[in-house]
C-alpha cells in the first residue's frame, strides 16, 4: 500500500469526513478473499465489528457464532441476527456456549448496557439462528477449508476451547486464530486481566497452548482505537442507519469509559477486524503467550514473554502493541461510509 493512498484517506482534523470513491480496501484486494469465521459475543463494539465485516471485500465470510459475554448467550444471539439484518447481511449463525468451561459467569451490562447494544432498539431479526452448534459448525467450516481458514475471535474463547477439545485434529485445520483478548501489560476488568481471557481463562488457556498460532489484538493496541465524542458524533453524520446506529449504541459505553478519565470509547473489536484485513497500520511482535488459571490475583492473565531474559522457546503467537489511531479511523469511516450508497 503506498503511503500516499493512506495519507490522502486522513482529513485534516476538525474537517468533516467526506467518503472518498477510491477505497483503499478495494486497492489493496488481490481478488483471494480469505476464507474467515467470526465469534462473537455481541456487545455493542462487537455490533460495530459486524458492520464493517460486510464492507470488506477481502474476507470470504463464512460463518458467525456467538458465545455468552458481554451479556448472556440468548442475547449476544439475538443481537448478532439484529446487527447482521441491519447490515444486510444472511450469514448463518450458529449459537455457541452459554457459560464459560469452568468459572462462574460474568457478564459487562455497566458497558454494554441491560441488552447488550447500549440499550439502542433494533427491529427484530426475521430469521433464526441455525440448527448445528458452534463448535461443530466451525470444525466443518474448517475441514472444508483444509488449512486456510482464519477464525477472528471477539469474545470470550469458550467456543474454541470445546472445538479444539472435541476435535483433537483442528489445530491443523486452522491457519491462524485473530483475537481481540488479552494484554501483555494488564487488563481492564481486574489489573491483571482483560475482559475476554477473563470471562473464560481456561478456554483461552486450551487456545493459547493448541499449536495454532494466535494474534493477540489485546489492550496494549485496542484502547489506542478510540473515538473521541466528537469523531462519534462525525461517525453518525454519515447519515445511513447502520452509521447512526454505531453512534448510538455507543453512548452508554462512551459515558462508561469518560467516567473512568479515557479519551473516548475504545473500539476493541473492530481493532482486531481490521487488524486481520491488513496489518500495515499497526505494530505487533512474535511472541510466547499462555494463560494464568491458577493466580488469586493474576486469574485470567496473558502472561507475555516478548523480552524477559527466560526467553521462553516456540514464539509462535504475536502480540500487537500499537496502531496508528488516524489511519485506524480513516479505515473506519471508509468502511462505515459505504453504507447508504
Ligand atoms: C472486550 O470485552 C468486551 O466488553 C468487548 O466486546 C471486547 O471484546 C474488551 O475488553
Ligand atoms: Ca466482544
Amino acid at each position: 500500500m503506498s503511503h500516499e493512498l493512506e495519507k490522502r484517506k486522513i482529513p485534516p482534523s476538525g474537517v468533516p469526513y467526506r467518503v472518498e470513491e477510491d477505497s483503499f480496501y478495494d486497492k489493496c484486494f488481490d481478488g483471494h478473499p480469505l476464507p474467515v469465521w467470526f465469534d462473537c459475543d455481541t456487545g455493542v463494539d462487537d455490533a460495530i465489528a459486524l458492520l464493517l465485516l460486510r464492507q470488506l471485500p477481502c474476507f470470504r465470510l463464512l460463518g458467525i457464532s456467538t458465545v455468552a459475554g458481554n451479556v448472556v448467550l440468548d442475547k449476544t444471539s439475538y443481537n448478532t441476527l439484529c446487527v447482521l439484518e441491519l447490515a444486510g447481511s444472511d450469514l448463518p449463525v450458529y449459537r455457541g456456549a452459554d457459560r464459560p468451561l469452568i468459572r462462574d459467569q460474568i457478564t459487562a451490562p455497566e458497558v454494554h448496557g441491560m441488552n447488550g447494544l447500549g440499550d439502542v432498539i433494533l427491529p427484530a431479526p426475521s430469521r433464526q439462528l441455525e440448527k448445528e452448534e458452534a463448535w461443530d459448525a466451525i470444525y466443518q467450516a474448517a475441514r472444508a477449508c483444509k488449512g486456510g481458514l482464519v477464525l477472528i475471535a471477539v469474545g470470550p474463547l469458550t467456543n474454541l476451547g470445546l472445538a479444539l477439545a472435541k476435535y483433537r485434529d483442528l489445530p491443523r485445520l486452522l491457519k491462524r486464530v485473530v483475537i481481540m483478548g488479552g494484554g501483555a501489560r494488564g487488563g481492564n476488568t481486574t489489573p491483571a486481566a482483560e475482559f475476554n481471557i477473563f470471562a473464560d481463562p481456561e478456554a483461552a488457556e486450551i487456545l493459547f497452548s493448541s499449536g495454532v498460532p494466535v494474534t493477540m489484538c489485546g489492550l496494549d493496541m485496542t484502547m489506542k482505537a478510540y473515538l473521541t465524542s466528537e469523531e462519534l458524533e462525525e461517525l453518525g453524520g454519515l447519515g445511513s442507519p447502520q452509521a447512526k446506529f454505531a453512534r448510538d449504541c455507543l453512548q452508554n459505553t462512551l459515558r462508561y469509559s469518560r467516567s473512568l478519565g479515557q479519551p473516548g470509547v475504545a473500539l476493541h473489536d473492530p481493532a482486531a477486524v481490521l487488524f486481520a484485513a491488513d496489518d500495515s497500520i499497526f505494530e505487533s511482535y512474535p511472541a510466547w503467550v499462555r494463560v494464568e488459571t491458577r493466580g488469586e490475583r493474576s486469574y485470567g492473565k496473558t502472561v507475555t514473554d516478548l523480552f524477559s531474559d527466560k526467553e521462553m522457546p516456540g514464539r509462535s503467537h504475536r502480540v500487537v502493541i500499537d496502531v496508528d489511531r488516524d489511519k485506524f479511523k480513516a479505515r473506519l469511516f471508509e468502511l462505515m461510509g459505504r453504507y447508504g450508497k
